[in-house]
């Protein structure tokens, strides 16, 4: 089983997934500080992954207060909230985990300081624990989907590494694997930041489940040629209409299974469902470092002087998704999440 996220003792684990495929390195983390640099510079990435690693921070940062009530611990908590808020604005997971861990700080501010570090310790593990149930209720449903002798199409990572384990898309690919229906899976690359080719690759070959690696590029010509049943990916934020931000190039991957009559599948949690944001219009969208696009794998490939825009989502409109995959069950069109 692959575990990114892992508690131990008294410090966090994540695998670091910058070095993958190439190296497989745990960093141990005590300080809520370098939980958040590790968010913000992808030693843990993917939207739930995010969220729980977020929810460790907190609980990190609680350790490391000097505070001898619980009213001075929330309050010396509260520059941690921040910090790791600030990290990365798309995925909804991390707001999430964060409320959810200030909700319980709050609530248990009149117990002993050592006794609320432990609840919130408690809380970061029961989110780990749910995200991970998810997954596999998740996979369920949405390998239910999937016909036999499927080839499926998935883009960016939203495996086991994405999440506290298992996947989303990546889940309904496992599931639908335990249950002999994969025939191929299609992995895009994913530029710039190949989380398809060093991420999904490599846990397709951990698993031991049938793959090509594409080029992003080559996904429109493997639809042509009527090589692709499905396509599966994950979500960083659903807004209330079914509109859906991912990882730059998942639109373009949507429009192409339309025009290919192809079905688009988005596999995701519950919690990444945002009741808040009408329309895919108002999630915000992280925009990276231009050296991501200007190199790859730390070699230049374009003029140093050239400006770029490097915008990490985007957001693939409602009426392209033939149904949202989540671990209450699937959902389809007109979207309505109430
Ligand atoms: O920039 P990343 O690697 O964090 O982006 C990840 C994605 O876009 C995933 O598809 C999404 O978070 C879903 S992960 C289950």
């Amino acid at each position: 089983m692959i575990t990114p996220i892992r508690w131990e003792a008294d410090r966090l684990l994540l695998l670091d997934q910058t070095l993958l495929p190439v190296e497989e390195r745990v960093r141990e983390h005590t300080r809520w500080r370098d939980v958040a640099e590790s968010i913000r510079s992808l030693v843990v990435r993917g939207a739930p992954a995010i969220g729980c690693a977020a929810a460790f921070g907190v609980a990190l940062a609680a350790r490391e207060s000097r505070a001898r009530d619980g009213e001075t611990l929330l309050a010396d908590l509260e520059e941690a909230f921040k910090g790791l808020a600030a990290t990365r604005p798309t995925a909804v997971n991390l707001f999430r985990a964060l409320d959810r861990m200030r909700a319980v700080a709050s609530a248990h501010q009149a117990l002993p300081v050592p006794a609320l570090q432990l609840r919130l310790l408690g809380e970061a593990q029961a989110i780990l624990e749910e995200d991970l149930a998810a997954n596999h209720a998740l996979g369920a449903h949405g390998a239910d989907l999937v016909p036999e002798g499927a080839r499926i199409l998935t883009h960016c990572n939203a495996g086991a590494l994405a999440t506290a384990g298992y996947g989303t898309a990546v889940g309904v690919i496992r599931a639908a694997h335990e249950r002999g229906k994969v025939a191929l899976v299609w992995v895009d690359e994913t530029r710039p930041v190949m989380q398809g080719s060093r991420l999904t690759a490599w846990e397709m070959v951990k698993e031991g489940i049938p793959h090509k690696l594409i080029s992003d590029v080559a996904a429109g010509f493997v639809m042509k040629r009527g090589e692709v049943d499905l396509v599966v990916t994950g979500a960083d934020r659903i807004a209330a209409n079914g509109d859906t931000a991912n990882k730059i190039g998942t639109y373009s991957v949507a429009v192409l299974a339309r025009h290919h009559g192809v079905p688009f599948y988005v596999a995701a949690p519950f919690s990444t469902i945002d009741a808040s944001v009408p329309s895919g219009a108002a999630i915000p969208i992280e925009e990276r470092d231009a050296s991501e696009v200007r190199g790859t794998a730390g070699r230049q490939t374009a003029p140093a002087e050239s400006p770029v825009y490097n915008p990490a989502f985007d957001v693939t409109p409602a009426e392209l998704i033939t149904s949202i995959i989540t671990e209450r069950g699937i959902f389809r069109p007109p979207y309505s999440f109430t």
